[in-house]
């Protein structure tokens, strides 16, 4: 094992983007021609081309685009098997309708956590190699209490946000039994799970999780010390978005179906609204009114909902993309959810930006700006990764 870096000195980096308005220009803090020095793994400097303090490593950028690493604050990479012959009848003109997460959660069950983990960080290295310096991830094809919580402890591997989500369905075999199941999720299920997650999501929609019963869990879930997500508004208009305000989750995830008062209650709290447009591009559905959101003041996040049913993608670059084309964003709006969105919706104030005191996660972009990766889609543009002053994988140090 290499030695833990002291610090790393990113040289010459052509145009960094902070996240930080007061650091340089424009809402999102641009900086032009700077070195950046990450100390401990916490960035602890930045000034003028080659003024820096010296240290122990040197990763040059070569005149780049630097922007903080992405922070894909909703995934569900804890799965065995896929469902490429569900999405191929989709794109063949069949509905998403929820249906095949019990094709997932069969699968899951009967694969060994060996292969579960495997599986997961293979997710993971596609993920870093595109960006991504956090994650979020849960558990949810499971269902029940072994599985659950065997599948959070893989989920605790390779991610460092974890999620509970033993309400993404009613398990197969309580069909009919709801309430029985509801029991289970919030008894011993979440006595087991509570300790091997930071957070508490349900899937309120039709076909999942009512109000009352995704009420009821999240209650639960947050007298078992766990923060709380939703999984609100996907399919179908619903109470989720509303409920996930009243209880003061830190995120409701996927916000495509929003009448006014939902986007008047989430610009009013501290509820982020999380898109993830990679599930309405696999499902070709509408995507959801991120320029509503975005003019209401409410804040967004964007993420991956990385899954075998809607969403089966790890690039942050392609959720950029998508949002810049087909939901309206500004290429600078997309890149500060992507970042700085995604760590307030995971309550995080140590990441999504790029100053002293915020851990060093950044990414190199093989670009002039931040712009290009909605630009060019499709293209691979990173360079280099660095989580917390450590380089992943790509790029060049002496
Ligand atoms: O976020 N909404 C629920 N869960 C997933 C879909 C899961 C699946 O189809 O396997 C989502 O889109
Ligand atoms: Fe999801």
């Amino acid at each position: 094992m290499r030695p833990p870096v002291g610090s790393l000195l990113v040289r010459d980096i052509g145009l960094l983007v902070t996240n930080c308005p007061e650091l340089g220009s424009g809402s999102l803090g641009v900086m032009r021609d700077v070195d950046l020095v990450v100390e401990n793994g916490t960035v602890a400097w930045i000034g003028g081309a080659r003024t820096s303090p010296a240290a122990d490593e040197v990763l040059d950028a070569a005149g780049r685009c630097v922007v903080p690493g992405f922070v894909d604050s909703h995934t569900h990479l804890v799965f065995a098997g896929d469902r490429v012959e569900e999405f191929t009848a989709r794109m063949a003109g069949k509905r998403y309708d929820a249906g095949g997460i019990s094709a997932t959660v069969a699968a899951t069950r009967s694969a060994p956590s060996s292969v579960l983990m495997e599986m997961a960080a293979r997710l993971k290295r596609e993920a870093e190699a595109q960006g991504t310096t956090t994650l979020e991830t849960k558990s949810g094809y499971g269902l029940t209490v072994s599985d659950e919580s065997r599948c959070l402890e893989v989920a605790g591997t390779i991610a460092e946000e974890v999620t509970y989500l033993g309400a993404h369905v009613v398990a197969p075999e309580f069909r009919g039994r709801e309430q029985e199941y509801v029991a289970l999720v919030t008894g011993p299920m979440l006595e087991a799970c509570a300790p091997k997650a930071q957070w508490c999501d349900v899937f309120c929609e039709n076909g999942a999780f009512g109000p009352d019963a995704a009420r009821e869990i999240l209650q639960a879930g947050r007298a078992h010390g766990l923060g709380l997500r939703v999984h609100a508004n996907q399919l179908s208009h619903g109470p989720g978005v509303q409920l996930a305000v009243e209880m003061g989750a830190a995120s409701a995830d996927h916000c495509s179906h929003l009448d006014g008062a939902d986007v008047d209650a989430l610009a009013g709290s501290d509820t982020v609204a999380t898109l993830l447009p990679g599930a309405e591009f696999s499902t070709r559905s509408p995507y959801p009114d991120a320029r509503r959101l975005l003019d209401s003041g409410a804040a967004v996040a964007l993420a991956t909902d990385c899954n075998p049913g809607t969403s089966y993608t790890t690039s942050m670059p392609f959720v950029i993309a998508l949002s810049v084309r087909e939901m309206h964003m500004t290429p600078d709006e997309a890149l500060l959810a992507a970042t700085a969105g995604g760590a307030r919706a995971l309550r995080r104030d140590d990441l999504g930006a790029l100053a002293p005191g915020f851990r060093g996660d950044l990414v190199v972009l093989d670009a002039p700006s931040a712009a290009h990766l909605a630009y060019r889609p499709g293209v691979d543009l990173v360079a280099a990764v660095v989580r917390a002053g450590r380089l992943l994988g790509r790029g060049v140090t002496r």
